[in-house]
Order: C-alpha cells, then structure tokens, then sequence
C-alpha cells in the first residue's frame, strides 16, 4: 500500500526513509558535542550524502543548540530539518521556532511508555501519559503537518499499552510513529513482533509510516532495525559511525550498505549515494575527534584491507572471492600524490571541488590554501587524507572564539621544556611563555596562561592522518570540567602543533558547553 506524507508525498511499500540524528542523539554522547559551525558543515554533508531527515538538535536543550537547529532549518535544503521536543508545551513551540526557515520541517515529540519508565523516571499513570500523548502531538500538528511522535523505552513497553499510545498518537495527527529501543535491550525477534503487531492492531497504522531508532548496547542495533524492517518499519533512525548515547545508534552506513549488497534478502530502495559515505564518516571523525575502530564496517581503515596471503592471492584471480562489496562503492580510493609546493590556487580550488567541498567562500579559500601552502613546505608529499583534515579544519573551525596563532617549543633531555605561544582570544591577539614536563605539558600550561580555566586533561592521544616520518599528526585532547567533557583534535606535520590545536578546539567547545543546561536534565 502507498501512503500518503506531508512531506514525501506518495511513498512506495518498498522505499525506507533514512533519518539521521548524527547531531541529535550522535551529539549526547560523552565529548562528542560540536559547535554550531560544526553542525551546519556536518548537516550540508548529510544533505550531499542523500539522508531523508536531519535530527537538527534539541532547541528547547539551549540557545546552542536552539540556534544550530534554527541555522540548519536556514542554510539546508533537501532533507527534512526535524527538531525534537519532550511533551511539554515549551518545547514543542521552541521547536517550532526553531524550524520556521526549514524548506520542510518536521518536530518529533515523545514521552516514555513503559512502566518503568512511566513510574520511575515521569512518575505519571498510564492514562495521564496518553493525555500527554494527545495534547503533546495536537499542538505539534499546529506547528508542522509532519509529527513524529516517539514511544521512550517502546520495546520494553507493554504491548497492548504501546498499541493504545500508537493509536492515541495517530488519532491526534502523528504521521510517523517511532517505536525506540531505548536502552538497546531488545533482540532481533522482538522488533519484529512488536512492529508487526503495532502494523497489524493499531487502526491507522498501515497510514502512517512506522519507524525503527535502535541503540547498540548490546551490538545489535543493526540487527534490530533490519528485523524492525521485515515487521513492517519503513523510516529507520541511526548516526554516522553508528555513535550516540552509550553503545550508540544504529549506524546509517552498515544499515544502507546491506541493502545495497543484499537485496535478495533486503529488497528496499533508499536514497543515499553511498560513494559519499567514507567522506561524510571522516568529517565526522574529524569534528568529533573519534575516529571509528580499524574493523569498523564499511569506514574503518581495515575493513578492506586484506592481510592473509590466501585471502590477497584470491583477491588478484578475483575481488568477489573475498570482498562482498567494492571499496569504492562506500568512497575508497587510493590515497594519491595530489599536489605540491608548486600547485597554485586554482589546482588547489580544482582539488576541493573534486573531493566534494563545492565552492567555498574566497575568505576560507584563502586561508585554506595559506595553509595548505605551509604544510607543502614542510611536507614532502601532500595527500588527498592531509587535504581532507586541513580542509576541515579551517572551513569548520573559522567562527571559534579562541585561535591558535603560533607556537615555539625548546624540549629535549636537559631541563624542563619551555613553549612561547601565540592566541587570538576574541580578535585580540595575546601571547605567552610557559614550563613543563616535557614539550606537550608546555605547551598546555602556556594555553591555560592566556586564557585560564579550571578544566582538566582528561584524555590525550595522538595518531597519524596519512603514514611516513613526515605524516601529519592527529591529536585528540579530551577536558573535563563539572561533569562535562568535550574533545577537541588538531593536525599538523608538529606533533606539539596539532596537540595544542586540539587543546584549543577543545576549549572552543567547552566554551559553547558552558553555556548549556546539566545534561541529565534534557536528556533523551
Ligand atoms: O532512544 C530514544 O528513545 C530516543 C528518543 C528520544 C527517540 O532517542
Ligand atoms: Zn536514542
């Protein structure tokens, strides 16, 4: 049966809408939260990448995150912009604020229906919840044509009162109905009991399209949203890098790609042009500061490397002995020799395009190409991955409040390490000398001497975007401060550089984080 929505008009039995909460439920989890320039750029990826809908955010969780959906709902088209909101009156006309410059929006409320849940965490009745549900979703219709509306906690949930809230949600107007598995505890069978129990009892259900949000607590968020599927689910929720609360959502790219390369098993169209998944994981990873483990599926740095002699002898007779998809299908290809110290500013604008930047602003070109053009100097060869990370960067990162500017360190075995650094902290360019325990503690202590602050180092790593004594290197520098933690990264040829640009990334962070509500407060 085709039905019929507000936003996507006549949709297919066989089409499943992709809903991305990479900057929604991907954000709440601990050190991933990004700056509103992070959003925006990570949303225009999102859009290129074919999702249906963006999860923009939060807007009654702070002005942030108010803003970002508002920004995103302005800047975007394409996907739906969708802005969650509790059952409360508040948020759902927050929301709507939020989302008025959308092309199309969408405002997704929701209130948890287990008892649970209901008892504990509302400390509501039953029957005072499906209030809720009628009066939440009524007032969402008057702000949007298309409402989803979320059963909290829906696999543990009662069946028989998840079919009464369902029913009660799609009589108030609710076009998409998502049934979560919250705390990532249901197996494959229940999902597919539950939808198909929710399609086949609740009046009005075969009108509306039914929705998968699965987390991966225990590693079966994938296998939950398939079997969500074959139950009848035609909106599957999820993040890039499968990251969110805890263990993380469903992961948009494991679910697409084994529609792709199974589709006698998975016979569903979706819109994605999988060739920009990889892309679209590394800005990702860039921006957070967490790359994906190296067996990720589909993103991670193995997981089409082939390292066993029988298993390469087979792949150069055959690729299909071994590989069950081809890695440019998912936006592999080889790391090439793309341009040197003598590459002008036109090859450079050439190469953006290419690896699928579109025009960007002369300002950030400029600065781009100022940086690509030191990094040539330094380095011998200049890969499409050192483009990637220095692009990110710099279009990213332009709005943030404090700025790296230059960075000298005397280290070695005699003595304490002394580092001379230079910041712009509001336009304002400021500078200082500091000691420590080597050249990184250094350069840390000359941060916090410009620009004070009690957070503490909780996590410092580096690693390498591309391979060779002249890689660039990748720190990550994770700060805590009352409970929050947010992770900034860096790259440069510099190890120390790129620990102090990831110091100061992190910091950007925490001053937009300050700014925000306790987490536990808004939590979803
Ligand atoms: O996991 C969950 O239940 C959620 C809802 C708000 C959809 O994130
Ligand atoms: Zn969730």
């Amino acid at each position: 049966m085709t039905i019929q929505h507000p936003n996507f008009g006549a949709i297919a039995d066989d089409r499943v809408i992709i809903f991305d909460t990479t900057l929604r439920d991907g954000e709440q989890s601990p050190g991933f939260s990004m700056t509103l320039t992070e959003k925006v750029r990570m949303a225009e990826a999102l859009a290129e990448l074919g999702v249906d809908v963006i999860e923009a955010g939060f807007p009654i969780a702070s002005n942030d995150d108010f803003e970002a959906v508002r920004r995103i709902a302005e800047v975007v088209r394409g996907p739906v912009i969708c802005g969650l909101s509790r059952a409360a009156p508040g948020d759902i006309v927050r929301a709507a604020e939020a989302l008025k410059g959308a092309e199309r929006r969408r405002i997704h409320t929701f209130i948890s229906t287990s008892a649970l849940h209901m008892k504990y965490k509302l400390r509501m009745e039953p029957d005072a919840v499906l209030e809720a549900v009628v009066a939440s979703v009524t007032l969402a219709r008057q702000h949007s044509d298309d409402v989803e509306w979320s059963a909290e906690d829906g696999t543990r949930t009662d069946i028989d009162f998840l079919c009464r809230a369902v029913e009660a949600a799609i009589k108030s107007g609710a076009t998409t109905i998502n049934i979560p598995d919250t705390v990532g505890y249901a197996a494959p069978e229940d999902l597919t009991r539950i939808f198909s129990t929710v399609r086949e009892r609740v009046p009005g259900a075969d009108a509306v399209i039914l929705s998968a949000h699965n987390h991966n607590d225990l590693g079966l968020a994938v296998a939950n949203t398939m079997a969500a599927i074959a139950g009848g689910a035609r909106q599957v929720e999820g993040a890039i890098n499968g990251i969110g609360e805890r263990a993380g959502n469903c992961s948009i790219e494991e679910v697409v790609m084994a529609m792709r390369t199974r589709p006698d098993a998975y016979p569903y169209v979706h819109n994605i042009e999988t060739t920009n998944i990889l892309k679209t994981s590394r800005l990702l990873s860039t921006i957070t500061g967490f790359d994906v483990q190296p067996n990720k599926a589909i993103v991670g740095r193995n997981a089409f490397a082939h390292e066993s002699g029988i298993h390469q002898d087979g792949m150069l007779k055959n690729a299909a002995t071994y590989e069950i998809m081809t890695p440019e299908s998912v936006g592999w290809t080889k790391s090439n020799l793309v341009l040197g110290k003598h590459s002008g500013r036109a090859a450079f604008r050439d190469k953006l395009v290419q690896l699928g930047y579109g025009e960007i602003g002369d300002n950030r070109l400029n600065e781009a190409f100022r940086r690509f053009k030191d990094l040539a100097d330094r380095k011998k060869t200049v890969f499409e991955d050192d483009i990637i990370a220095l692009i990110d960067e710099t279009v990213v990162r332009d709005h943030e409040r404090v700025r790296f500017v230059s960075l000298e360190v005397r280290a070695g075995s005699k003595g304490p390490s002394r580092a001379e650094l230079e910041l712009m902290v509001d336009g304002v360019t400021h500078t200082a000398e500091a000691q420590g325990d080597g050249p990184v503690d250094a350069a840390f202590n000359a941060i916090r001497t410009v620009f004070p602050h009690e957070a503490t180092l909780a996590l410092f790593s580096i690693g390498a975007v591309t391979e060779g004594t002249d890689a660039q290197a990748r720190c990550t520098v994770r700060l805590e401060e009352n409970g929050r933690l947010v992770d900034g990264q860096g790259s440069d040829t510099d190890t120390i550089v790129s620990a102090a640009l990831a110091y100061v990334h992190a910091l950007n962070k925490l001053l937009v984080k300050r700014e925000r509500r306790e987490p536990e407060a808004m939590s979803a």
